[in-house]
C-alpha cells in the first residue's frame, strides 16, 4: 500500500457497515435536510463536547462567518486572527465589512501568542480568533481574561481540533462560540462539506441558528439578513456513524505522533512537535520544523521524500497577510509584528498523518528523512 497523506477509504472500509447503514437510513426517509438525523447528531455532538450548544452549518468557512454576523461584526470593527492559518479563519472578517488584524504565533505550538494578542487590541476590537491549529488548543486562558476585560468575544476556530482539550476543558467549548469543520480530511470529518457552530450561551446559539436558516424561525417570516447554511441530512447520519469512533481515531493519531517521535529523535535540524502542558493534542498534522529558516532547504526534503514515494505538505507557506487579497489591499487588514510567523511558514512541513498510518510506513518515512538529514 502506497503511503498517503490522508487515508479516507482505509477508514471507510473499517467503518463501512455503519456508515452505510446511516445513508440507508436517510435515504428511506428522503428527510434529507434538516429533520431528525441532523437532530440526532447536534445532541451526540453536544454529549461528546461536555454537554455545549451546537448546530450543524454547510462547512467550517459558514461556521465563523455566522458567528461573527451573530456578534453583529462589520464595517469599523476588527477582529484579531493569526496570519499563520488557513484562509477560511479571516476570510469572512472581510467579507463582513470588518478588519481582520493579524497576530503573531508562539513558535512552540504554532499558536496565536496572546502577548501578541493583547498588543493588538483597540477600542475597535470585537473579537478574538484563536486558531487551535493543527490540533492543539491555543494557549486560551489569557485570551479569556482579555476577552473579558476588554468586553470583546472569543470564537475558537476548533476546525483542527475536535477532541482536543484545554486544563481538561473541550477544545471549541471555553469561547463565545467555537467553530469545526467537518470537510473529509479533519480528524471527525464527513463526506462532503460540513461543519458546527458550538456555543455556551443558549441565546447566541439561537442568534446563529436564526441566521443559518434564512434569518427566519417560521418560514415566509424572515427577521434578519441570514444565509442558507445546513448541515445535511446525508452528512449528518455519515458523522453520526463516524462520532462514537472519534476517541480510537484521535489515539491512533496519538500513537502514530509518538512513534515519528521516537523514530525522529536526534536527527539533526529537524525539530518534532512540541505538546504544550496545558492540555492534549489530537494530531490533525504532525508538522515538524526543518530548522534554518531557510524556505529552500524544507522543500529539498519535501521533493526528497516525494521522490521516495513518500507525500508531505506545508502548511501554510503564505501567511494569510502576504496574500494577494491583504497585501494587494494595504487598508484590508492590519498586522503586528510577525516575525514568528514568517519563521514557521518557512520551516515547517507536515508528514503523512492519518488513522490508517501503519509503524512500518514511519518506519519508511523517518530513514528517508534521516538519509536526507545526513546527505
Ligand atoms: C483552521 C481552519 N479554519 C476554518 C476552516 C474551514 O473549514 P471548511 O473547509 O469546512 O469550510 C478550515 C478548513 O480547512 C481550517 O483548517
Amino acid at each position: 500500500m502506497s503511503i498517503q497523506m490522508v487515508d479516507l477509504r482505509g477508514q471507510y472500509l473499517r467503518i463501512k457497515d455503519e456508515v452505510d447503514a446511516g445513508i440507508a437510513r436517510v435515504l428511506e426517509t428522503t428527510q434529507f435536510i434538516r429533520g431528525s438525523e441532523l437532530t440526532a447528531f447536534e445532541a451526540e455532538l453536544s454529549e461528546a463536547l461536555d454537554g455545549v450548544g451546537t448546530l450543524g452549518v454547510a462547512n467550517g468557512t459558514d461556521a465563523l462567518q455566522i458567528a461573527f454576523m451573530a456578534l453583529g461584526i462589520g464595517p469599523g470593527d476588527e477582529v484579531i486572527a493569526p496570519s499563520f492559518t488557513f484562509v477560511a479563519t479571516a476570510e469572512a472578517v472581510g467579507l463582513l465589512g470588518a478588519t481582520p488584524v493579524f497576530a503573531d504565533i508562539d513558535p512552540e505550538t504554532f499558536n496565536i501568542d496572546p502577548v501578541a494578542v493583547e498588543s493588538l487590541i483597540t477600542e475597535k476590537t470585537k473579537a478574538i480568533v484563536p486558531v487551535h491549529l493543527f490540533g492543539q488548543c491555543a494557549d486560551l486562558d489569557p485570551m479569556l481574561e482579555l476577552a473579558c476585560s476588554h468586553n470583546v468575544v472569543l470564537i475558537e476556530d476548533t476546525a483542527q481540533a475536535v477532541g482536543a482539550r484545554y486544563k481538561g476543558r473541550a477544545a471549541g467549548t471555553m469561547g463565545g462560540f467555537g467553530t469545526l469543520s467537518f470537510f473529509p480530511s479533519k480528524n471527525l470529518g464527513c463526506y462532503g462539506d460540513g461543519g458546527a457552530i458550538l456555543s455556551p450561551i443558549p441565546e447566541w446559539l439561537d442568534q446563529a441558528r436564526l441566521i443559518s436558516n434564512h434569518g427566519s424561525r417560521k418560514k415566509y417570516h424572515n427577521e434578519v439578513i441570514g444565509v442558507n447554511s445546513r448541515l445535511d441530512a446525508m452528512q449528518a447520519a455519515i458523522l453520526r456513524a463516524k462520532l462514537p469512533h472519534l476517541d480510537a481515531f484521535t489515539k491512533a493519531r496519538q500513537e502514530a505522533a509518538g512513534r515519528y517521535d521516537a523514530l525522529l529523535e536526534g536527527v539533526s535540524e529537524i525539530q518534532t512537535p512540541h505538546r504544550a502542558s496545558y492540555g492534549t493534542h489530537v494530531f490533525h498534522q504532525y508538522t515538524i520544523r526543518v530548522l534554518g529558516n531557510d524556505a529552500d532547504k524544507r522543500d529539498a526534503l519535501m521533493s526528497h521524500l516525494k521522490s521516495a514515494g513518500i507525500p508531505s505538505y506545508v502548511y501554510y507557506p503564505i501567511p494569510l497577510h502576504l496574500l494577494p487579497i491583504y497585501r494587494d489591499n494595504p487598508d484590508s487588514c492590519r498586522v503586528g509584528d510577525l516575525t514568528q510567523t514568517m519563521i514557521a511558514a518557512n520551516e515547517v512541513l507536515s508528514l503523512p498523518m492519518h488513522t490508517e498510518l501503519t509503524a512500518e510506513q514511519q518506519e519508511q518515512i523517518a530513514d528517508a528523512i534521516r538519509a536526507f538529514s545526513r546527505a
